[in-house]
């Protein structure tokens, strides 16, 4: 039997518990909240769509009660406060931090065995959290921001590109922020043709600045932060592990001197299968990608630092 937690049952943690049971990746997906009733009413719903929708999955909510979410295979973290409008994803370290951080506790005394996967703000930051303080493995520990990213790099291609939105590639390396997320825009292809042959260097240029503020540009419209690409992007990383796919996906893992970084959780591509991350890939950047690297590193490890400042690590 194959079971997920999503904790956090707010409108990413409930979008990623969604799209869970209509792809039946688990048999049973359990979503905890600490407010009285949410979890259980959005199980109940969900649950009223399973005829509709023709899926086998169960969903369970709880309030609070890590017991009911023992022998999970895959625990995904989406508490916390989201962003408003104007907000970056780092402001929100203070409070999320104690919170990531007594979740992944909690959740883990009762499936000691599972793979994490943070998508809780500012997520590069609060993987690192979770990475240093629980003392999992590294293969273990999963931001789930680049999944996202790439999928937004890829929505903005096909905008430009006007073409369907399963036959473009890219990828997004970096943090996952408004100023240090990499669109790889030269390793990007439509049907394996590099799109830098087929969309000039200014089209290019703004698919990556809308890419990069691509979440603050949802909060300016929805007044909170995004969650059905967010919910899809968690539950995307829970199928590539449970089914074991060995997907490659950009996601924010420890890397210890991979791509010439240490002692920090960033967005590299990875190989995710049934041990969580099976291989972090490497892949040849140019001089130009490596200093954006190297910048989006120094600019994630300044929000890193923070965590010892407020003493959450
Ligand atoms: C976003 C938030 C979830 O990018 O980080 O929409």
């Amino acid at each position: 039997m194959s079971k997920v937690t999503v904790v956090g049952a707010g409108n990413v943690g409930a979008t990623c518990a969604n799209v869970l049971a209509y792809n039946e990746v688990a048999d049973e997906i359990v979503m905890l909240d600490v407010k009285d009733g949410i979890s259980e009413g959005k199980a109940m719903d969900m649950m009223q769509t399973a005829q509709l929708l023709g899926f086998d999955s169960t969903v369970v909510g709880c309030t609070g009660d890590y017991a009911k979410t023992a022998g999970s295979d895959v625990i995904i973290i989406t508490s916390g406060i989201p962003r408003k409008p104007g907000m970056t994803r780092e402001e929100l370290i203070g409070v999320n931090a104690g919170i990531v951080r007594n979740v992944a506790e909690s959740a883990l005394k009762y499936s000691p065995q599972a793979i994490l996967v943070v998508i809780s703000n500012p997520m590069d930051t609060m993987t690192y959290l979770a990475y240093k303080s629980l003392g999992l493995p590294k293969n273990r520990v999963i931001g789930m921001g680049g999944a996202l990213d790439s999928s937004r790099f890829k929505y903005y291609l096909t905008q430009a590109l006007h073409c369907n939105a399963n036959e473009v590639e890219g990828l997004v390396i970096g943090g996952h922020g408004d100023t240090t997320m990499i669109p790889l825009a030269r390793l990007a292809t439509y049907k394996g043709v590099p799109v830098s042959q087929l969309l000039n260097d200014t089209k290019l240029a703004e698919v990556i600045k809308a890419t990069m503020v691509g979440g603050a540009t949802l909060t300016g419209l929805l007044g909170t932060s995004a969650w059905y690409a967010p919910g899809a992007a968690g539950a995307y990383v829970a199928e590539a592990i449970i089914r074991n796919q060995r997907k490659q996906i950009p996601c924010s893992v420890a890397l210890d001197g991979e791509y010439g970084e240490s002692d920090i959780c960033i967005g590299v591509p990875v190989i995710l299968g049934k041990n969580g991350i099976e291989e972090i890939v490497k892949l040849d950047l140019n001089a130009e990608e490596k200093e954006l690297f190297a910048k989006s590193a120094a600019a994630v490890r300044a929000t890193n630092a923070v965590l010892k400042e407020i003493k959450a690590l």
